[in-house]
């Protein structure tokens, strides 16, 4: 079995990154886990622009196949996995036939879907990317005294993106009603409450910066953070864990990824601020240093 060169940077990186993580749970320092997530995130989305979205799709799909496929005897299928015509919808070439079906009704709706829909998905893509990136430049440098004017600034370019990015995904997702394999209506309500926790947490945020309260401001934009990191990492995380555990169960992975994971990321970004940054800050302030720093 020969493993795509792209999928080897890809699982490579992974075991990298997981090993990152451990060692910021250890010492409590998770820069260097932040900033590899950032690079990790536009890798896989940068692609979308350079190969188009069906390339993109297939080599996203080829990460699932995996896992997916895992213990399966040769013949058996499960009732979440699907084929594609002549097997394109992965990286794989003819080493996994089988698919996870959420994948196999992405794949299509983009290689046979309207030029429009797949404007959209860039659209989503890249200005969420802007947002993922820019409000950790946000968090890192606050917009204190000697930062404030740069802060606001890009606050507003990030806040736009973040609106641009929020509305396609909303579009996007009301097409979901007729995809099966998605989950149909839930799949379409699912992603409306994910953009309602990513962009509520925002709009809380600016609406506290705007009456001058910088201290609900700070905690809402981590909660922000949290969304986001839960809308795309959590959720492709979750994806991947669960999907030999619920293969058996049509919908059933792709609809928990969907609605859990900006909650699970903003609960995730609260304990991470009440635990390791609130402590950490006012250590800093005590010492008169930037917070964050
Ligand atoms: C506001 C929360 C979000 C919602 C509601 C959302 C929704 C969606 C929807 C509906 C699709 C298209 C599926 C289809 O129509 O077949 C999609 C795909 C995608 N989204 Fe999002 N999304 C969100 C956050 C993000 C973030 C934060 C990023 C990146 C920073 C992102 C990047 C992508 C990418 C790259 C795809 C293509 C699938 C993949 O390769 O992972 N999304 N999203």
């Amino acid at each position: 079995m020969n493993m795509p060169f792209g999928l080897t940077i890809f699982f490579g990186s992974l075991t990298l990154w997981s090993g990152l993580l451990i060692w910021g749970l250890t010492n409590k320092k998770f820069t260097p886990f932040i900033v590899f997530g950032i690079a990790f995130l536009l890798f896989m989305n940068v692609r979308y622009l350079i190969e188009g979205a069906p390339a993109a799709i297939a080599f996203f799909i080829g990460i699932y196949d995996v896992l997916d496929n895992i213990g399966l005897q040769s013949g058996q299928t499960a009732a979440a996995l699907a084929t594609c015509p002549d097997n394109a919808c992965t990286v794989w070439g003819s080493t996994y036939e089988l698919h996870p079906s959420w994948g196999t009704a992405f794949h299509d709706r983009f290689l046979n879907g309207t030029e429009f829909r797949t404007n959209l998905l860039y659209a989503h893509l890249t200005f969420n990317s802007i947002v993922f990136v820019l409000m950790h430049i946000q968090l890192w440098r606050p917009g204190t005294a000697t930062n404030a004017t740069l802060h606001a600034y890009l606050g507003r370019v990030s806040f736009a993106c973040l609106t641009i990015g929020t509305v396609c995904a909303i579009w996007l997702a009301a097409s979901h009603g007729s995809v099966d394999e998605y989950g149909g209506n839930l799949s379409m309500y699912g992603f409306w409450s994910m953009s309602f926790f990513v962009y509520g947490c925002a709009v809380m945020g600016v609406l506290a910066i705007r009456r001058g309260d910088v201290t609900s401001h700070r905690i809402w934009m981590i909660r922000f953070a949290g969304s986001m990191w839960g809308a795309f990492w959590i959720f492709r995380v979750i994806l991947f864990v669960m999907g030999p555990i619920l293969r058996d169960y049509p919908s059933a992975n792709i609809l928990l990824c969907i609605w859990v994971s900006a909650p699970l990321g903003i609960l995730i970004a609260e304990v991470v601020r009440r635990k390791i940054l609130d402590p950490q800050s006012n250590g800093a302030n005590q010492r008169g240093d930037l917070a964050y720093d």
